[in-house]
């Protein structure tokens, strides 16, 4: 690891603050930052808008091969279209969000994604670095990371968090969230687990701050 060209992942299930931790520490060591969900999302919006069936394989596969994904990865301003759509708002909707974990199982869409994924990263970490966020950032796409992260925190703080912010039904929130940290867990291909070398943060209890602070000193001991 030279100069600023770090690359961290962080993995973790939903609402466990991994996109508000991620892009702070983006932000705090001068680095770029990947939202793979967007990517996830992004694709799912595609699978949407051209009337697909997100259970079916093949199409799914082939619209998220034709999609051009456009990423951009400031953590102070990220975004992402699809065909020169932006769809940052679009990607959060109750409709991408019920199907994202079909397509996200999907061998082939990984595939693509991964590959793409790899090629920003490869970018980033020659020049400013990088902080990844998603689910299979430390066991697939990048398990030379500097530092692989796993952020936890308990089901009833994670529905509550999702809860709060984006102003749904906590019982409905937590009832989602379950149904796909089940499908992202338990899914053949890349499921959301543990890294080897990873170290786990249970952010339940700890503010933002502390855990931008931990992985920042954590950063700065793997690097003496
Ligand atoms: O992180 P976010 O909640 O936006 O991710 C949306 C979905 O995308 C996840 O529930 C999961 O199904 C999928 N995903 C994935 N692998 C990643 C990132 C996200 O399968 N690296």
């Amino acid at each position: 690891m030279a100069g600023n060209s770090v690359v961290v992942a962080v993995d973790g299930p939903s609402g466990s603050g991994k996109s508000t931790v991620s892009r702070r520490l983006a932000e705090a060591l001068g680095a770029r930052y990947l939202d793979t969900g967007a990517m996830y999302r992004a694709v799912t919006w595609a699978v949407l808008r051209a009337g697909v069936d997100p259970h079916d394989a093949d199409t799914v596969a082939k619209v998220t091969v034709e999609a051009a994904l456009t990423i951009g990865t400031d953590p102070a301003d990220p975004h992402i279209a699809v065909d020169g759509e932006n769809v940052d708002a679009a990607i959060r909707g109750a409709e991408v969000t019920g199907a994202v974990s079909v397509v996200a199982a999907v061998p082939a869409v990984r595939q693509h994604l991964v590959s793409r994924q790899r090629e920003i990263i490869s970018a980033a970490s020659a020049a400013a670095g990088i902080v990844v966020e998603g689910r299979d950032i430390g066991t697939v796409v990048a398990p030379d990371a500097d530092l692989k992260v796993y952020l936890t925190a308990s089901a009833a703080e994670r529905a509550r968090r999702r809860s709060a912010e984006h102003e749904t039904d906590l019982a409905v929130t937590q009832e989602a969230l379950s149904r796909r940290d089940h499908l992202d867990s338990t899914r053949a291909v890349d499921p959301l687990t543990l890294a080897e070398g990873a170290v786990t943060l249970d952010t339940t209890e700890l503010g933002i701050d502390e855990v931008v602070a931990r992985l920042v000193e954590m950063l700065e001991r793997s690097r003496t």
